[in-house]
């Protein structure tokens, strides 16, 4: 009888497993076989009216068709397995033939990009970047600068007031004095940063960007020559080293001589066209020997020190450097002009 239940048993569960699809459906034929109440365990229980001599034959075929319903479960565990791994294989397929997506690259705008650029080839030279603020006093934008009230040259910047006393600053120069008041000479700065003048045409915007420097040194250290080839030196890297550069006289209330530099036009290379005009240079800076006044207003011995200035249009150079002709483009945010600026 036993026996007979047995061999059905085994015949049934074997055909529940050849059916079984999922891992799940293996599960519930694992608890219905050998759990505490599944069949084969109830079976197995059944020993105790078989008699003695019998016992050892009905242990054997027990096992036996506990080993075969054991094999047939793990052989199909490992099908449902397999199968399932191929399905998610096949799903999961990446096909790198496909053409790729593109990455949008993002860029510095061409403003900060000519800061890094000098500030870059300044740092090389010894030179110090400093910041200064841009809501500025008029004592550092002016006086301190060699510019009182009602100085004639306050004329040649047309300025953004706050107050009577308070001013967008319109040059960066106003960091000399800041920086003449805290340093101990000797040193070597730059400043970088926005300055502000009532101003506004293809190349001139309300807000635009300047770049300041200033060398402090013991007094037989500096002379024009050393401003003329450091200056040198700083347009070639900037524009190339076929570069030529011409030094012109000028007036500036805080450089005594005052000299202008006009670089050869990077776009022509001195032929003539429309970025400078059919003259061949371009106006790029202003420059000279800081006015011992200046020290002096500043705290420093005008007898035992000099020093050497130069301040430049960020914007116009990076306009030349890129060879473009409306300044306002800097400031639209158009994403097309942007992009093209990559
Ligand atoms: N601050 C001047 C301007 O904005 C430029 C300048 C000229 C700066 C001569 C200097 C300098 O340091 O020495 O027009």
């Amino acid at each position: 009888m036993l026996l007979d239940e047995l061999k059905d048993t085994q015949v049934q569960v074997l055909s529940e497993i050849a059916a079984a699809a999922t891992n799940k459906d293996i599960n519930d034929i694992r608890v219905k076989v050998f759990g505490k109440s599944g069949v084969l365990t109830t079976l197995s229980r059944g020993m105790r009216d078989v008699a003695p001599e019998e016992r050892p034959k009905v242990g054997a075929i027990i096992n036996e068709v506990k080993v075969a319903i054991e094999e047939a479960l793990s052989a199909k565990q490992a099908e449902v397995e397999n199968a399932e791994l191929l399905s998610k294989l096949e799903s999961e397929k990446v096909d790198i033939t496909e053409p790729a997506q593109g990455v949008e690259k993002g860029a510095l705008h061409p403003i900060p990009r000519v800061i890094d650029k000098l500030c870059d080839i300044c740092v090389g030279l010894g030179f110090s970047v400093v910041e200064g603020p841009e809501v500025e006093s008029d004592y550092y934008n002016f006086e301190a600068m060699n510019t009182p009230k009602n100085h004639p040259s306050r004329d040649m910047q047309d300025s953004f007031f706050v107050n009577e006393e308070i001013v967008l600053r319109t040059q960066t120069s106003a960091v000399q004095g800041r920086e003449m008041e805290v340093r101990k000479p000797p040193f070597k700065i730059v400043c970088p940063g926005k300055t502000y003048r009532n101003d506004s045409d293809a190349t001139h915007s309300p807000v635009f960007h300047q770049l300041e420097g200033l060398v402090i040194e013991e007094g037989d250290k500096v002379s024009l020559a050393d401003l003329k080839s450091m200056l040198t030196i700083l347009m070639k890297r900037l524009y190339g080293e076929d570069t030529e550069i011409r030094f012109r006289p000028s007036f500036f209330p805080f450089t005594e001589p005052s000299i202008e530099v006009d670089v050869s036009c990077p776009t022509c290379h001195g032929k003539g066209c429309s970025l400078c005009k059919g003259t061949g240079m371009l106006e790029l800076l202003g420059a000279g020997i800081v006015n011992p006044k200046v020290l002096e207003l500043s705290g420093i011995d005008s007898k035992k020190y000099r020093g050497f200035a130069f301040g430049f249009g960020l914007d116009r150079t990076a306009m030349i450097l890129n060879s473009i002709g409306n300044i306002k483009y800097f400031y639209k945010n158009d994403k097309r002009f942007l992009e093209q600026m990559k």
